[in-house]
């Protein structure tokens, strides 16, 4: 067995979140971190969502996947520690691995149970690959285990999720990783700015799928704290800032309302919004700025014919 979990335990995880959340719901204007949009459900809708036609990150990046493998390769290089930033499926990594022909997988996620599963089929199919998860909110902290000393580090952090981090948070990212790096750098996958009609399609489908993605954070957040959200006194709300450069995510209440938990409340007049989720779009220039800001001295730079998204190895 290739495989080893150094996560905290669940129990001991739940604990460390209820302060966090208590201060985003209490606040003038609330928020919950988009990290509690992936509890089991919602790591299954998201699925869902990158499957719908209108949400073309995902199937767009994956085509600058497949036309540049080759390309990619060669310059990110060979072998060395693949270290997988929100893996989930471990599908995309494992997309590289042919290619990229790494010694040691590191899979990284905030949710750990569903990671787990993933790595140990992939355990099997990979047996020369030395395979490791970790559960990790590498949002706040990023530390990742020192493999075999030397080896380079390729960090792998595509799908856009970059994208949920006000510029502060981006760059203390980012920074953190070219501290780790070594002698190898980051291939990254970049959300661009574009038209409102298409952010709108993607953000807001109309099937729904987004909008019971957005709205099963109630739940999430229910199942760790104990409150009585329901789900059926919101709305999925988008919008899109062109000050910020993003697509915002809010839930709004339907009704005057109170949710209670554990000696606490608070009240949502209709119409208030609960925040969940920023998507900043980058243009090649900010988003290059951004990783020279980090530290990076060099990218290479792939996108697709409609300048939709951008994949990036930065050094
Ligand atoms: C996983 C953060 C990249 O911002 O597009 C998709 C999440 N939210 N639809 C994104 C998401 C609503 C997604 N990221």
């Amino acid at each position: 067995m290739n495989t080893t979990t150094l996560s905290e335990a669940t129990a001991t995880m739940d604990q460390d979140f209820i302060p966090e959340i208590e201060l985003g719901l209490l606040a003038e204007r609330a928020s919950i971190s988009p990290k509690f949009l992936y509890d089991p459900l919602g790591s299954h809708l998201f699925t869902a969502i990158t499957l719908l036609p209108e949400y073309y990150p995902t199937n767009t990046e994956k085509n600058i996947f497949t036309q540049y493998q080759n390309e990619i390769a060669q310059i990110v290089g060979i072998g060395g520690t693949l270290i997988d930033l929100g893996a989930g499926n471990c599908q995309k990594a494992e997309s590289f691995f042919n290619s990229l022909k790494p010694s040691n997988y590191i899979a990284i996620d905030f949710s750990v149970e569903y990671l787990q599963d993933a790595l140990n089929k992939l355990a099997g199919k990979y047996p020369h690959i030395q395979m490791q998860c970790i559960g990790m909110d590498f949002s706040k902290h990023l530390s990742v285990p020192d493999t075999s000393s030397n080896t380079k580090k390729t960090f792998f952090y595509p799908g856009s999720s970059i994208g949920n981090f006000v510029s502060s948070e981006a760059l203390e990212l980012l920074s953190q990783i070219k501290k780790q790096a070594n002698q190898g750098g980051l291939l990254i996958g970049v959300d661009l700015m574009k038209e409102d009609s298409v952010l709108m399609a993607a953000y807001d489908d109309p099937l729904k799928v987004t909008a019971a993605f957005n709205l099963n954070i109630l739940r999430s957040i229910n199942s760790h704290l104990g409150s009585n959200f329901r789900v059926d006194q919101f709305r999925h709300t988008v919008k899109i800032n062109h000050t910020e450069n993003r697509v915002e995510l809010y839930l709004e209440a339907l009704e005057d309302l109170t949710v209670t938990w554990n000696g606490n409340s608070r009240v949502f007049k209709k119409g208030e919004l609960i925040h969940t989720e920023y998507s900043h779009k980058y243009t090649i220039e900010s988003i290059k700025q951004l990783l020279k800001n980090a530290g990076f001295a060099s990218t290479h730079i792939w996108k697709d014919p409609k300048d939709y998204f951008a994949v990036i190895y930065a050094q």
